[in-house]
C-alpha cells in the first residue's frame, strides 16, 4: 500500500533554532521526506535562522549532513531539490539584529501560509514572538509553533502561553508534543471510535485496568544540562504521558475537528484525582538509574554522566498509579511508567480486561487468562489483542493465550512515518487536532504540580536502579500490592 500525499499550497516555514539539536534530527530530516513524498512544491521555503552569521552555503551543508544522518541512502536528486529551498539569515533573539533581513525576506510571500518554528528554549519564546509582533510578520495565514517543555509548572506555563498569546491567536498557536504524531497513537482513536466491538466495554464494567509504559534504553548523554532542570515528570508525564491517557480515557468527540477532541482530553486531565503530599508516597515512585549494562556494554549512571558537581535528586524513572474520578473509569487504575537506561527501548499501552465471572472449563484445560489490548506506539508499530483459544488437534480441551496481531509495517508495508513529517504539515493545513490546546497544558500542569510540591518537601531522594532493568523494585511494587503486573512482554 503506498501512503496517501494531500498536496498543499507553496508555503514558508521560518525555523529558529535551526542549527539545534532538534532541527538537526527531527525538522530537517521531516522535510525531506516530505519532499521525497511530492508534497513541498518548488516555491516552499525553508528559511533557517539562527544567531550564528553563516553562508546559505554553509547551512545547506549542515542541513544536507543531518539529512544523510537521517536516512541511510537520501535520493540525490530530492536532496539537491531540498537544498534549494534553504535559504539562511542570521538573527539575534534578543535584540533587533537581522530582523530587518528576516522581513525583506518574508515580503515575498505575503498571501502565503508562513509557519514560525520556535526550535528553541522556552526562555527565548517571550523576546521571539514579541519581535515578530512588533516587525510585523504575522499575517493571516502565519502560525507559530512551540516547542515543549512549555513552562516547568504551571506558573510559568501560564506566563509561556501569555508571551505566545500577545502575538497570535489561540487558532494560530501549535504546541506540539510529538507522540500525538506518532502513527499508533491515531491508530488508537481509530481502533476505539471506528469500530463498534470495544466502546461497550470501555468501561469500569469491563476494563480491570490500564498500563501506559514509555520505557528508553539510551542515558541522557548530551542533553544532561537540561534535563537536570527537567526529570521524567516534566519531561515525559506532563505530556506524552497524560496525552496517552487522554486518548485512551476520554469520551467519544463529536466529530474529529479540533476542539471537539480537545475539549474532551480537557475533561479527562480535569477528572485525575489528585495526588499530592497526602497521597504521593503510596501513588509515585521516582527512581534514578546508577551504572550497570545496556545493550551488552557497561554504561555509566546519571551522576557521572552530569559530571562534577552536588549530587543530583532529578528522577530519571517515575512510576504512577493514577485514578480518574468520572462514571467511566471509577475504579479503574491507570498504571504509567517511564524511565532512562530501562531493559528495553518500548513505549505501549495495555489495556487489561476483566477475568471471565465463571470458567466451564476443568482444570485440565488449563488457566484462563484474561484478554487484554496492547497499542505499541514502538519500536515494531502494531495492535495485539490476546485471547484464549483451544490448543489445535486432538486430546481435550487445553486453553492456550494467543496474540491476534497486527503488526502495521507487515500489514501495510509502508514506511513508518515519523511523527514530525505528519505535524509539520498539520500545521501547514491549519489542523490543530493533534496539537495541544492552551487550557489543556495548564490543566496537566495543575495536576503535575503537587506531585513536583510533594516530593519537594518529602525527605526521600530518588530510588537508584540499574541501569538496563526495569527500574527500582518500588515501581514493581507499586503494580503489584493491587495484585497486578507489569506486562513487559505483551
Ligand atoms: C522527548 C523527551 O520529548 O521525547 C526526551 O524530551 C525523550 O527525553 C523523547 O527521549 C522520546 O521520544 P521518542 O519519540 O524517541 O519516544
Amino acid at each position: 500500500m503506498v501512503a496517501r500525499v494531500i498536496s498543499v499550497e507553496p508555503f514558508d516555514i521560518v525555523v529558529f533554532g535551526a542549527t539545534g539539536d532538534l532541527a538537526k534530527r527531527k525538522l530537517i530530516p521531516a522535510l525531506y521526506e516530505r519532499c521525497l513524498a511530492g508534497q513541498m512544491p518548488a516555491e516552499c521555503r525553508v528559511i533557517a535562522v539562527s544567531r550564528r552569521p553563516m553562508s546559505a552555503e554553509d547551512f545547506r551543508a549542515i542541513a544536507r549532513t543531518a539529512v544523510e544522518e537521517s536516512t541511510s541512502k537520501p535520493d540525490p536528486e530530492t536532496l539537491s531539490r531540498f537544498l534549494d529551498l534553504c535559504q539562511y539569515v542570521a538573527v539575534d533573539a534578543v535584540s533587533d539584529e537581522g530582523w530587518s533581513d528576516l522581513c525583506a525576506r518574508l515580503q515575498a510571500g505575503e498571501d502565503r501560509v508562513r509557519v514560525f518554528y520556535l526550535a528553541v528554549g522556552p526562555d527565548l519564546f517571550d523576546d521571539i514572538c514579541g519581535r515578530i509582533g512588533s516587525h510585523n510578520l504575522v499575517t493571516p495565514k502565519t502560525r507559530v509553533v512551540v516547542e515543549k517543555p512549555v513552562g516547568k509548572n504551571l506558573a510559568s506555563a501560564k506566563a509561556v502561553n501569555a508571551a505566545v498569546g500577545k502575538v497570535f491567536p489561540e487558532e494560530a498557536v501549535f504546541r506540539i508534543d510529538h507522540y500525538l504524531g506518532k502513527e499508533t497513537v491515531q491508530n488508537l482513536m481509530a481502533l476505539r471510535f471506528a469500530n463498534a466491538l470495544f466502546e461497550p466495554i470501555w468501561n469500569q464494567g469491563h476494563v480491570d485496568h490500564v498500563q501506559i509504559t514509555v520505557a528508553e534504553s539510551l542515558g541522557v548523554a548530551g542533553r544532561a544540562g537540561y534535563y537536570d532542570t527537567a526529570g521524567a515528570l516534566r519531561d515525559m508525564v506532563q505530556n506524552h504521558m497524560l496525552q496517552l491517557l487522554c486518548l485512551v480515557a476520554m469520551e467519544p468527540p463529536v466529530s474529529m475537528d479540533a476542539d471537539s477532541v480537545r475539549d474532551e482530553k480537557l475533561k479527562v486531565l480535569k477528572a485525575l484525582e489528585p495526588i499530592d503530599e497526602r497521597n504521593a508516597q503510596h501513588l509515585t515512585v521516582r527512581g534514578q538509574y546508577r551504572a550497570g549494562a545496556s545493550a551488552g556494554g557497561a554504561v555509566p549512571g546519571y551522576q557521572e554522566e552530569l559530571g562534577a558537581g552536588e549530587p543530583s535528586e532529578t528522577e530519571t524513572f517515575v512510576a504512577i498509579k493514577a485514578q480518574i474520578g468520572n462514571w467511566r473509569w471509577a475504579g479503574v487504575p491507570f498504571y504509567l511508567r517511564t524511565g532512562k537506561r530501562l531493559a528495553s527501548r518500548v513505549s505501549e499501552i495495555v489495556v487489561a480486561f476483566k477475568p471471565i465471572p465463571h470458567s466451564v472449563f476443568d482444570a485440565s484445560a488449563g488457566q484462563i487468562i484474561a484478554n487484554h489490548l496492547v497499542i505499541r506506539l514502538q519500536p515494531d508499530e502494531g495492535v495485539k489483542l490476546w485471547l484464549m483459544i483451544k490448543d489445535p488437534g486432538p486430546g481435550g480441551m487445553r486453553l492456550q493465550h494467543v496474540p491476534l496481531d497486527m503488526s502495521f509495517a507487515e500489514a501495510f508495508g509502508v514506511r513508518n512515518v515519523d511523527a514530525y513529517e505528519r505535524l509539520i504539515m498539520d500545521v501547514v493545513r491549519g489542523n490543530q487536532t493533534l496539537f495541544m490546546r492552551r487550557d489543556e497544558v495548564e490543566a496537566a500542569w495543575t495536576w503535575i504540580d503537587p506531585i513536583l510540591e510533594a516530593w519537594r518537601t518529602s525527605r526521600e531522594t530518588p530510588r537508584p536502579y540499574t541501569a538496563g532493568t526495569w527500574g527500582p523494585s518500588a515501581a514493581i511494587a507499586l503494580i503489584e500490592r493491587d495484585g497486578r503486573t507489569w506486562m513487559d512482554d505483551a
